[in-house]
């Protein structure tokens, strides 16, 4: 039976709530990581005494994808979909246009929904003319059958650059009217690569991906993988708070058992590293530019942050490019003393692996 226009206008009503939670949850509840970490603390970068280059020369510039960027920093897939989303993708386009970074959006099948909501989407783009900007939908919405021509307006919405593809089963099992299905997912995915003429980049939302996984996505003929690791903003975290709301104690009660379930973003990115050629995009926990800097010696080729970003976007303009400024700063440092004058030689410097991290990648020195 066709849906009533009626039908349609609550289902906007209730898309535009769960994404304005999507953004206030994380805002004013602690949703991070509890008892685990990123373990990038375990990446030990070497100190060299004696840089031979001046920290001006340093040069963060890298080219992904074939596009340059100023440095190897990505805004994480975020939001969109609520009016209360405008402000905030509108501060992130102009950051993304202002600094060269690239930049992704949150989930847009939303955006699908109504006119109102797409320019929440557009409003990136709108302020980053010239950026390198990452659509977004769900690997489950995938498997559950949207259409390609649907994906392509997707795409159009943002004038996009290149295409994510979120694999999210924490998020979906834990969340109260989520969609746990994903039979199918790896197929539709190959059937995008070849359907689209943008890149395919596939990621996880903060549970990190396997080497296995990531061998079956390089085969599928993707474009990059963002590993998004465990360690910072935790999805069972977020869907927990949204279950409280509605009282779905089964739902509670999981979210709190697998809060901090997932693969270290650093256990995950070396992992991954050692089974495929594809470009690395790093998150999950990346909270500075030393964070980056450890990413990049250990095998990413981009680096991203979602919660950060979002924080300083929230409060205004002025703090957001402050906060890059800074963490350009902690990038430049961590260069400057490990002796990289750009972020080729960065890639070949030398580290150490200390604790849990070498013992769950089993090695303790490398390069
Ligand atoms: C407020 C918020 C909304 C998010 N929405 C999406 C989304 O719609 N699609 C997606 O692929 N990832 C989404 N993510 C996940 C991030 O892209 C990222 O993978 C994850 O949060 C780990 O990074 P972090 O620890 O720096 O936050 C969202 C993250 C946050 C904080």
């Amino acid at each position: 039976m066709p849906k009533l226009d009626s039908d349609r206008a609550e289902d906007i009503e209730i898309i535009k709530q769960r994404k304005k939670e999507g953004i206030e949850i994380p805002l004013k509840e602690d949703v991070q990581a509890r008892t685990r970490s990123t373990y990038l603390e375990y990446v030990k970068l070497i100190h060299n005494a004696l840089p031979e280059l001046d920290y001006d020369e340093i040069d963060t510039s890298t080219i992904f994808l074939n596009h340059k960027f100023f440095a190897p920093i990505m805004i994480d897939s975020m939001t969109g979909g609520t009016p209360e989303a405008m402000k905030i993708n509108q501060r992130l386009g102009e950051l993304a246009e202002n600094y060269g970074f690239a930049m992704g959006v949150g989930s847009q099948r939303a955006g699908l929904k109504s006119q109102e909501l797409a320019e929440t989407y557009a409003i990136a783009r709108k302020n980053a003319p010239n950026a390198f900007l990452i659509a977004n939908i769900g690997g489950a919405q995938l498997a559950k059958g949207l259409l390609i021509n649907e994906i392509r307006e997707i795409v159009q919405m943002i004038q996009a650059n290149a295409l994510v593809v979120h694999l999210n089963p924490l998020q979906e099992l834990i969340q109260p009217e989520g969609e746990p299905r994903y039979r199918g997912v790896l197929q539709k995915i190959l059937e995008l690569v070849k359907s689209l003429d943008i890149p395919v980049i596939v990621k996880e939302v903060g549970a990190g991906i396997s080497r296995e996984v990531a061998f079956n996505l390089e085969n599928a003929g993707i474009s990059a993988i963002n590993i998004a690791g465990s360690g910072g903003t935790s999805w069972a975290g977020v869907e927990k708070v949204r279950a409280e709301t509605v009282n779905d104690d089964l739902k509670i009660h999981l979210g709190e058992l697998f809060w901090d379930w997932g693969i270290p973003t650093a256990v995950s990115l070396i992992e991954v590293r050692k089974v495929v050629k594809i470009p690395l995009i790093a998150s999950g926990g990346l909270r500075n530019g030393l964070d980056i800097a450890k990413c990049i010696a250990v095998g990413a080729n981009m680096c991203a942050m979602a919660y950060p970003f979002l924080r300083k976007a929230s409060e205004s303009k002025e703090s957001l490019f402050k906060f890059a400024d800074i963490i350009l700063a902690e990038l430049k440092s961590s260069m400057f003393l490990v002796g990289a004058k750009n972020i080729s030689t960065l890639k070949r410097s030398r580290y150490i692996l200390t604790g849990d991290l070498a013992n769950e990648v089993k090695s303790d020195e490398s390069k």
